[in-house]
């Protein structure tokens, strides 16, 4: 049982249950990429812990970029206008490309930048997402091929996930207490 942070309520994912994650959809990937070569494409910043495990689970050859979008800033909520920070520094046309995401929360930030290297004419594209968020009467604008689990509609932080730029560094992932945003 990991230690509670004081501004964590409760525990969703431990770090066990993030390795039996990372080592299954590592899994998934490595069947399904064995001799494409993929272009790994991390989401910065919440992506970059998933990323930093998932790439050592995926047992065939693959390059790796990052890009930088931002669509929350400091708030909990998205603001639905995703803006690109970072480009890619690889060509994509012809690659097979997969995006790696700490959370689909509405879809938007994904959806939009699908939308946008689809036009730069990969062989594939493809989405993996450590956590998707269920969120009631709702489904997200986009669907990934690789999911990590399910969680539920709290503001979880952790293992990437940040509020305000706080608790990436947690080695688990946690809902925030909602006196600490409210
Ligand atoms: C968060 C998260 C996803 C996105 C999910 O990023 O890391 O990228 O929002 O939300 P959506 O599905 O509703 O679009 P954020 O913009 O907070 O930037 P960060 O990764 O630097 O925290
Ligand atoms: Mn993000
Ligand atoms: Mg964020």
């Amino acid at each position: 049982m990991a230690e509670l942070h004081p501004d964590i309520q409760e525990i969703l994912l431990e770090e066990q249950d993030i390795k039996d994650i990372v080592k299954r959809v590592g899994a998934e990937i490595t069947r399904d990429y064995a001799d494409k070569n993929p272009l790994v494409i991390a989401v910065l910043r919440g992506a970059v812990v998933f990323m930093a495990d998932i790439m050592r689970a995926i047992k065939c050859p693959l390059s790796i970029d990052f890009m930088a979008v931002s669509s929350y800033g400091d708030g909990v909520k998205s603001s639905g206008v995703v803006r690109i920070v970072k480009d890619l520094d690889t060509k994509i046309e012809g690659r097979h490309v997969i995006i790696v995401e700490d959370v689909l929360d509405s879809g938007l930030t994904l959806s939009y930048l699908v939308r946008m290297l689809k036009s730069r004419n990969p062989a594939s594209i493809e989405i993996a997402a450590f956590l998707v968020k269920d969120i009631e009467g709702k489904r997200p604008a986009i669907d990934p091929c690789y999911v990590g689990t399910h969680v539920p509609d709290k503001f979880v932080v952790g293992y990437g996930l940040d509020y305000a730029e706080r608790y990436r560094n947690l080695p688990f992932v946690g809902v925030l207490k909602p006196s600490v945003y409210e």
